[in-house]
């Protein structure tokens, strides 16, 4: 989908679709009033006629019958004025871009009014759309008639200071492409996406600017001690590998990024039950974020010294698959029991996490699909988030708002550590029954290096939708790259 901006009235936008963003509650703003004119006044007799309230997602389309360069007149409603959140207009973007493509159309133009600051509208807008237009569809051979339902061009149109939404629209294009392309490989199935595959994946990284990619193989695993992902790896044909990504575009940082990459989780020795096993294909969601913060932060020209490790494995229960009570050296030298093999993602990740101190970085954040816990906590609606420094929380707090991607804090105090002593090692893999996103992140914090500003997304309710009522249309099936642009955000504000 090409992205196109520049400067017309409303009433001049040439176009299959036109799609005009409403509040609740509201007349018809002036800035529409000469293409309602050209509409015999539909606008506004929708709008008197409560045939368009402007409820959030709500549409209501008007052929121009050639009254206008466009052939449809979208309005989409973005809700009340006071319950206003700027991701309303994410949503009734995403909306608006269905619904063109539902009737076929090749072009889609959204019209950036003077709502609010109009680089906002317009990087939001274009967010939406794209995101909206992400449909994991490859694996289904499509009928003829079918085939050609793609827009191929996305219009952003605009009063004036288009210099200023031109800059803000390409933003939200590369933030959301991102996205998509994390999505993209999440949703790939696991016979597909091994860790051989998603390595070579990351190893095209390295076309952007300023990113070189290093992957670790076997060997290189073994060399460098970490033990914990070839115990993981070891129930699984497959072999483990770790892609370790730079991006070099500034002084800030360095900042190191870590991603769980489980290809499929089946449990290892501890197997899960079917119903649990069941969409274990995105227990790699974590390190596909990490891919796509990498590219996006690169395309974003972000100057900011950036490395991603993504360790990548299969937990399976082959004849080699480590065992409950296996006791295994990590990376970072402290030993660990191994309670129970399910646990594996911290194993995977506490190796990767000690390794980043060899970059003395100013800041870790990880992301991974780590705990059940977490969704009983939080459900599908927000990630879970802890970890070591108040202020760097806080930060992430609020990218979180700028994105509409939900955090949620989570405390991780003494009384969890303490759960993770085991009689036979220095640590354990698992704690008591509950709490299990607390005891977690209280395991990873074993491996943070010393000193260093941390904090741990939990994304296991977040990372893809199935079970959420009313999932937002630009998330509403399958993976949703959640994180990639709350942490980009994060990135940009350091
Ligand atoms: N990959 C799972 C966590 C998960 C569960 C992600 C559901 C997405 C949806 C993780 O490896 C796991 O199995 N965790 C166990 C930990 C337990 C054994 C302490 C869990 O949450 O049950
Ligand atoms: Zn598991
Ligand atoms: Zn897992």
């Amino acid at each position: 989908m090409e992205l196109d901006v520049f400067e017309k009235k409303p009433h001049e936008v040439e176009t299959d679709v036109l799609g005009l963003f409403l509040h609740q509650d509201e007349d018809i703003p002036y800035r529409f009033k000469t293409l309602d004119n050209k509409l015999n006044n539909q606008i506004t007799k929708a709008i008197e006629n409560e045939n368009f309230k402007g409820e959030l997602n709500e549409t209501f389309a008007i052929p121009s019958l050639g009254n206008l360069p466009a052939d449809e007149v979208l309005l989409v409603g973005i809700g009340k004025k006071k319950e206003y959140e700027t991701d309303n207009i994410r949503q009734a973007s995403a909306t608006a871009l269905q619904y063109a493509k539902s009737v076929d159309s090749k072009k889609f133009s959204i019209y950036i009014g003077t709502l609010f600051s109009v680089d906002t509208f317009s990087q939001f807008a274009v967010e939406g759309a794209v995101l909206g237009n992400y449909k994991f569809d490859k694996y289904i051979n499509l009928e003829d008639e079918n085939e050609e339902k793609e827009i191929e061009e996305l219009q952003v149109a605009c009063p004036g200071k288009l210099k200023k939404i031109k800059k803000a629209a390409e933003k939200g294009k590369i933030l959301a492409e991102a996205t998509n392309y994390t999505r993209n490989l999440q949703d790939l199935p696991a016979n597909v996406a091994t860790p051989k595959y998603l390595a070579k994946e990351a190893k095209n990284l390295s076309d952007l600017d300023n990113v070189k990619v290093e992957i670790l193989s076997k060997s290189g695993l073994k060399k460098k001690n970490m033990n914990l992902i070839l115990a993981v790896s070891s129930g699984s044909g497959k072999e483990p590998k770790t892609a370790i990504m730079e991006y070099k575009g500034g002084k800030k940082g360095p900042i190191v990024l870590v991603g769980k990459g489980v290809t499929f989780d089946a449990g290892g020795l501890d197997i899960k039950p079917t119903s649990a096993m069941n969409n274990m294909h995105y227990d790699k969601c974590g390190a596909m974020a990490v891919f796509g913060i990498m590219k996006a932060a690169a395309e974003l020209e972000l100057p900011i010294h950036l490395i991603g490790i993504t360790p990548l494995t299969e937990n399976l229960t082959g004849a080699d698959a480590q065992k409950p009570r296996d006791i295994v050296e990590s990376h970072s030298g402290k030993t660990i029991e191994v309670k129970n093999t399910d646990a594996e993602g911290r194993l995977i990740m506490a190796d990767s996490l000690s390794y980043s101190e060899k970059y003395d970085p100013e800041a870790v954040i990880d992301m991974a699909t780590l705990t059940g816990s977490c969704i009983k906590a939080l459900g599908y609606v927000a990630a879970g988030l802890l970890g070591n420094n108040k202020e760097f929380l806080s930060k992430v707090k609020d990218a979180a708002e700028q994105t509409s991607e939900k955090v949620w804090e989570l405390p991780l105090w003494d009384e969890y550590r303490e759960q993770m002593d085991s009689d036979v090692a220095d640590v354990k893999n698992i704690g008591e029954e509950h709490a299990g996103t607390s005891t977690a992140a209280a395991f990873l914090e074993k491996f943070v290096p010393e000193h260093v500003k941390w904090a741990h997304l939990d994304i296991a309710g977040t990372a893809y939708v199935e079970k959420m009522k009313n999932p937002k249309p630009y998330a509403s099936s399958g993976a949703t790259g959640f994180g990639v642009r709350l942490v980009t955000q994060v990135l940009e504000d350091w």
